[in-house]
């Protein structure tokens, strides 16, 4: 779970330029009709029941992203509310204490979350589209259309093969039978994330054998061999071949928005995550490209999946790392227990065996932490990543210790609370206060479980681990640590024990 949120905190960094790209958007006046549809816990569930397509964004009053977004919703609601086939869109402030309820079963973790529910409430799906009012008219029109277009001439066929976007097309001999079935099962599910189409003739698709007999799946992409066949239609066979097919053999990032979708792909993967980062202006950008491909070929379907990234477009992932700029061109592989291995300055010649090393255990992991500190003779005393275990699990004292950032404004009221409890245990040489800048060290993420700061964690001397999460006050520390201290004693015997 940790691992996870980790993953999502970078990929927001990832995809944040992107974001604030269309939520900034500039807000149109509002007309005094309200087009958007308010709904709450008293007539939610009788309302949506009544509709085959509604969307419903999930708001809270005091956010800004949401505010944002009101004049583009009302606008597409008001271009949508005359269109030929209208769609209906609502909102629920969730943060509206009774809302609550509707908030926390549709698993919403952040505003405005917007909803896709289909065939009266039945079918969710995820919003994905544009935050523009435009964006927001042309997605919405295409989620509530069929799920797969007809191909009928060449021209309908040039109008969907996007140079940017993947299309997947089913080829059969009639629009029936239990693989166009399950195609269409296929476009249902998938809807949200790829374009579908379907067609009688085979010879009308621009890539790929145009003799090929149907029934079979064809999939475009703008990127590596540009297509690929598929002839099973188990349903899970099918979504499978998709999502692998769809995967590049190398993740491109960099400010293109037309890449940012397969990056996302890439960070939601399950696979191990091997990352490239170097200036895509340098002389030598071919030379680390082809070797990395190479190595990516030999890789494909072994639970490895690959990226390269420009500096440019990656200080979040810098920072994440706890990568300089002076250590590019670097690669760095992150597995999903959450270790990192890194090779800073490599040169092209060297991935290969460097990936090949990391493959068969020879590379050590990589742990990001600030240098130990050379004088550390404040009250509360300073941990680094390198310095955690002689500190706080080795050093056989009661330590409580807070995770911290530097930007977090509650770890600020707290700085002057922990200074004084730290120097009310002064001459007490089995007490230790002590803070980590969780941004800047790497903390082991299967011991503790640092969500949001200040998080503080005490561990007594004979080595129980708790949270606090009683009061931030001077009192309240200071009697919680006394409570759960052990003493010399306990520890000896707890030795003995052992
Ligand atoms: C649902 O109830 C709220 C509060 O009573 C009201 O403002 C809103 O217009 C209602 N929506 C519908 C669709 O009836
Ligand atoms: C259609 O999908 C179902 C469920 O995945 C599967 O059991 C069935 O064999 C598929 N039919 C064909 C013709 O592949």
């Amino acid at each position: 779970m940790a691992l996870s949120s980790n993953w999502r905190f970078l990929m927001l960094f990832a995809v944040i330029g992107f974001i604030s790209g269309y939520v900034s958007a500039a807000a149109e006046a509002s007309e005094s009709k309200e087009f958007v549809v308010t709904l709450d816990h008293s007539n939610f569930t009788d309302f949506v029941a009544k509709q085959k397509f509604i969307v419903v964004e999930f708001y809270a009053p005091w956010c800004g992203h949401c505010k944002k977004l009101a004049p583009e919703y009302e606008k597409a609601a008001s271009i949508l509310s005359t269109a030929d086939a209208p769609v209906v869109l609502a909102k629920v402030d969730a943060n509206e204490e009774q809302n609550k309820v509707i908030a926390s079963e549709y698993e919403i973790k952040g505003f405005p979350t917007l909803k896709i529910l289909r065939y009266g409430g039945s079918v969710v799906q995820e919003y994905k589209g544009p935050r523009d009012a435009e964006g927001i008219v042309t997605y919405l029109q295409k989620q509530s259309g069929p799920a797969s277009f007809e191909i009928k001439s060449p021209e309908d066929a040039s109008s969907v093969v996007d140079s940017d976007k993947i299309l997947v097309v089913g080829v059969f001999p009639e629009f029936s039978g239990e693989k166009f079935e399950n195609f269409t099962t296929l476009a249902e599910r998938l809807r949200a994330d790829y374009d579908f189409g379907h067609t009688l003739d085979v010879k009308l698709l621009p890539r790929g054998d145009s003799s090929a007999a149907g029934p079979l799946v064809r999939l475009f992409k703008p990127f590596d061999e540009l297509f690929a066949d598929f002839q099973e239609f188990d349903v899970d066979a099918l979504v499978k071949f998709v999502e692998e097919t769809s995967i590049p053999t190398i993740t491109l990032f960099n400010k293109d928005p037309k890449h940012h979708p397969f990056v996302i792909k890439f960070f939601n993967s399950p696979n191990a995550k091997a990352m490239l980062f170097l200036n895509f202006g340098t002389e030598q950008f071919d030379a680390f490209k082809s070797k990395y491909e190479e190595v990516a070929q030999l890789y494909k379907g072994k639970d490895l999946s690959f990226l390269m990234g420009d500096i440019e477009a990656s200080q979040g992932a810098f920072q994440y790392f706890g990568i300089k700029e002076e250590q590019v061109p670097v690669i760095i592989i992150q597995t999903n227990d959450g270790q990192k291995y890194l090779k800073p300055n490599v040169e092209p010649d060297q991935i290969a065996s460097w990936v090949k090393d990391f493959k068969d255990g020879n590379v050590q992991p990589y742990k990001k932490s600030e240098p130990i500190p050379e004088v550390n003779n404040e009250p509360v005393k300073v941990v680094v990543a390198d310095s955690l275990q002689d500190m706080v699990f080795n050093s056989g004292k009661n330590v409580l210790l807070e995770f911290y950032a530097p930007w977090c404004g509650h770890c600020k009221s707290l700085a002057p609370i922990l200074d004084e409890v730290a120097a009310s245990f002064q001459n007490d040489a089995d007490v230790l206060i002590a803070k980590i800048d969780a941004t800047a060290n790497d903390i082991p993420q299967d011991t503790f479980d640092v969500k949001g700061y200040p998080t503080l964690y005490f561990k007594s001397a004979t080595g129980d681990l708790v949270q606090y999460d009683g009061d931030r006050t001077k009192t309240g520390i200071i009697d919680f640590i006394n409570k759960n201290r052990a003493t010399v004693a306990q520890q000896e015997s707890r030795k003995e024990e052992l």
